[in-house]
């Protein structure tokens, strides 16, 4: 008898518990469905200009998280800078140029590009320490470009100089190296940032030393531009692996800066030369073809892509400017805003959700 109200106590606090268990269960529901509201669409098409900048800041970790094994953490914005407010529409787009590519030039077809054995690729990316924005950008496009790749390598690196005294504050400083130690895609050359004396002469030095891997071909381009590398690597495989330089063609025999492909022996060539000023002091893409005709003038091999290298079609005419882009296109050049290359992206790259449209 005396053990009744004890009986009955304890199922109360049985009863008091299972009910509090299925509470807590039933909120802790709650919370999590309550934790991400579907996203109107129609919110984020309402200032494009704001969305682009922010939805990038999102959605790039994602697209490269299970990719690469480079980076040892995801792609994040180091620094949100970009506070232009100029929006680009989509860049004209047809199934075939309206000129002739080399090869198109010579008979073969795109497809038929697939038929030589693949190439490997070397691009080192020219830009400045504090764009770090940009480099973001282009990193989460180009290692996704790798991950498509079909049986040709392309590597690339973010080449600057030195940043001259007054601008390279602890600061900076400190920012480069979180941004190297998470990515380590980042090559200090040993000059002072510069883009017409001697960078050039650095880079091929540094690249021709630079022994992780071998390479038939090594470029160099800009921040600004483009490059489709799987287009790139089609059409540099029928191509001689000895003695080319190779991109869009100068009357004055030398290729423009966005895009300019040395084969690897000419590489080690310029790096076996010293360093001699009067040689690189001007515009580094001519002065690269006056040292190729100085130093190479019977062997190098100038073969000149002027159709599917070219200048934004969104933009005013220029030597380069082609009036559409189309699947075949290697280089697109003058990107000069982060919002320019929304387009871009769509065309070539549509599984990378980086911009929301
Ligand atoms: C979008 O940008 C325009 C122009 O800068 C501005 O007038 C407008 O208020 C912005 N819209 C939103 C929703 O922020
Ligand atoms: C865009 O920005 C510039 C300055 O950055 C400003 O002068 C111009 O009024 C802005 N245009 C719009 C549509 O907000
Ligand atoms: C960035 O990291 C790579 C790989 O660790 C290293 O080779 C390179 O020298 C570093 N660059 C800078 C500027 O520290
Ligand atoms: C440097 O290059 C110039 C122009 O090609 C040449 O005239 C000069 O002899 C070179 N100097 C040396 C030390 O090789
Ligand atoms: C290079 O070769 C061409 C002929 O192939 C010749 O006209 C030109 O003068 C040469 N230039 C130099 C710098 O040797």
């Amino acid at each position: 008898m005396a053990h009744r109200p004890f009986i009955l106590f304890s199922i109360i606090i049985i009863c008091l518990l299972i009910i509090a268990f299925f509470y807590l269960e039933y909120n802790n529901n709650i919370t999590t469905t309550q934790i991400s509201p579907p996203v109107s669409s129609s919110r984020l098409n309402e200032n494009s200009t704001t969305q682009l900048v922010s939805t990038t800041l999102i959605a790039a970790p994602e697209q490269t998280q299970k990719s690469t094994p480079r980076p040892k953490s995801n792609p994040k914005w180091i620094k949100h800078t970009y506070k232009g407010n100029k929006t680009y529409g989509p860049i004209p787009f047809q199934k075939k140029m309206e000129c002739d590519s080399y090869h198109e030039g010579k008979g073969f077809t795109f497809k038929q590009l697939w038929n030589w054995s693949p190439v490997r690729i070397f691009i080192g990316i020219w830009t400045v320490a504090d764009t770090f924005e940009i480099r973001n950008l282009l990193r989460t496009i180009n290692l996704k470009q790798q991950l498509n790749l079909i049986d040709d390598k392309v590597d690339f690196r973010f080449i600057i100089g030195i940043p001259p005294q007054d601008e390279y504050t602890p600061k900076l400083k400190s920012q480069l190296n979180i941004e190297n130690d998470t990515y380590g895609d980042l090559i200090m050359l040993d000059t002072i940032e510069n883009m017409n004396k001697n960078k050039a002469y650095y880079y091929w030095k540094w690249v021709a030393g630079y022994s992780e891997k071998q390479y038939d071909y090594v470029i160099k381009t800009d921040d600004d531009a483009f490059i489709h590398f799987q287009n790139l690597a089609l059409n540099l495989r029928p191509l001689p692996r000895k003695n080319l330089y190779y991109g869009f063609e100068n009357p004055a025999h030398f290729v423009y800066g966005e895009l300019e492909v040395l084969s690897i022996d000419h590489v080690h060539m310029i790096a076996s030369s010293p360093f001699n000023q009067t040689e690189w002091d001007g515009h580094e893409d001519r002065y690269l073809g006056y040292w190729l005709m100085n130093h190479a003038n019977s062997t190098r091999i100038l073969i000149s892509e002027n159709c599917l290298i070219f200048n934004d079609p969104r933009i005013r005419k220029h030597f380069s400017w082609r009036p559409w882009a189309s699947p075949d296109s290697i280089v697109i050049h003058r990107l000069k805003e982060i919002p320019a290359w929304e387009s871009v992206i769509n065309l070539y790259i549509p599984d990378l959700k980086i911009f929301i449209t």
